[in-house]
């Protein structure tokens, strides 16, 4: 199949096409660069031993991904292309309901208009909002805390009504839990800007001694030792799975919803005892006060995919930390 890949020179992205182009895919990748670097691409197409075609676009532009969609005959498209800061995304709204809503469907009117009726949807547990309990099934009810988060939520109610008005129309909704990890080859991985708000990129930066101690937000949460419980799951594993999803489509679903997850929770402190293991690093800490808006636990209900996918998350914390591990080592500055 052709696939485009909007947001493909992205982290979950360069993992997912690079996955596509293994399975024999051709892939079509859309990406404005505003968080990703050319050299991830480069590397895809070294580890894949075929390049993907790339078009520098912004999904908002919709003359310019009109011409992308009449040079290829495209089969279906995964959307990855979003702002994804938390923090961010409380500060500047308007910016991210411009990018991550408006962005969307001004691509999915060029799908319209090219005939493409075929949508894998990058959403997150975040859409769970603040259910206390976890694990959360697909028929959980959504919400959110945050402008992000109601992008994410707003654009899955956006396509649910989408496939009520066109039939011909087939969505799959992966709602993925918390992505870490690297490719096994150590040569793409996750690259953020700036300081990490995530916790795992936090660590290896710490471990590879780019920052001196991780503050553990809190430590008095209902959890096994205190600190926030988690699903983190293996960007190997979740690019995985949009093939199972991409395959999904063939079968003419119309809106189908998916956690990606493992449905085994990890602590920060979990985290922080893995990433020592793996990297052979002392990684200090020091407990602070919770940050606001954090849940205490959040991990998913993992058998819808595995029953109508196929699909099952393999790799443990224990790889997800030594492939992270190898990444930051060999990359502590990321992608140049
Ligand atoms: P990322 O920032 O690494 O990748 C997003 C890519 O989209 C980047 O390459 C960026 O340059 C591109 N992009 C952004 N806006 C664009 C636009 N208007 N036009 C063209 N390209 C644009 O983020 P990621 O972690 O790979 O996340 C990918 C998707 O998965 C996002 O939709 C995100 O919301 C979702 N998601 C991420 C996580 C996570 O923890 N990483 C969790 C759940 C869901
Ligand atoms: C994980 C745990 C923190 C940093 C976020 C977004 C979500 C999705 C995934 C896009 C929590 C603790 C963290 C630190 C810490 N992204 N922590 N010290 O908050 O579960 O989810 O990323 O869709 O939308 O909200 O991930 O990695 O930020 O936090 O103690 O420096 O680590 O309190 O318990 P989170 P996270």
């Amino acid at each position: 199949m052709t696939i485009l890949v909007t947001g493909g020179a992205g982290y979950i992205g360069s993992h997912t096409t690079l996955e596509l182009l293994k399975a024999g895919h051709e892939v079509i990748v859309v990406d404005n660069l505003s968080n990703a670097k050319p050299e991830s691409l480069k590397r895809v197409s070294e580890l894949a031993g075929r390049a993907p075609v790339f078009h520098q676009v912004d999904i908002l532009d919709r003359p310019a991904l009109d011409k992308v969609f009449a040079a290829h005959r495209v089969d279906a498209v995964i959307h990855f292309a979003a702002f994804k800061a938390v923090g961010e995304s409380v500060a500047e709204p308007l910016k991210y309901y411009k990018n991550n809503i408006t962005g969307t469907i001004v691509l999915c009117e060029a799908m319209k208009a090219a005939g493409v009726k075929n949508l894998v949807f990058s959403s997150s547990a975040t859409v769970y909002g603040e259910n206390p309990n976890p694990p959360f099934d697909e028929s959980q009810p959504t919400s959110a805390t945050n402008p992000y988060g109601w992008t994410k939520v707003m654009m899955e109610q956006i396509f649910r009504d989408i496939c009520v008005a066109q039939k011909d129309w087939n969505v799959v909704l992966l709602r993925y839990f918390n992505p870490v990890g690297a490719h096994e080859s150590g040569r793409i991985g996750e690259d953020p800007t700036g300081v990490p708000a995530n916790l795992l990129p936090f660590v290896s930066q710490v471990a590879v001694g780019m920052r001196p101690q991780v503050k553990v937000f809190g430590n008095d949460y209902p959890t096994p030792d205190g600190t926030g419980l988690r699903d983190y799951i293996h960007v190997v594993d979740l690019a995985i799975g949009h093939l199972k999803a991409v395959e999904k489509l063939t079968a003419k679903p119309g809106l189908v919803v998916y956690n990606l997850g493992t449905g085994n929770p990890s602590s920060v402190l979990d985290v922080i005892r893995a990433f020592e293991k793996a990297s052979g690093m002392k990684v200090p800490f020091e407990i602070v006060a919770r940050r606001p808006g954090d849940v205490a636990a959040s991990y998913a209900n993992p058998a819808k995919a595995q029953a109508e996918l196929g699909w099952k998350a393999v790799r443990g914390l224990d790889q997800m930390c030594a492939d992270a591990w190898k990444w930051q080592s060999a990359n502590p500055k990321g992608f140049l």
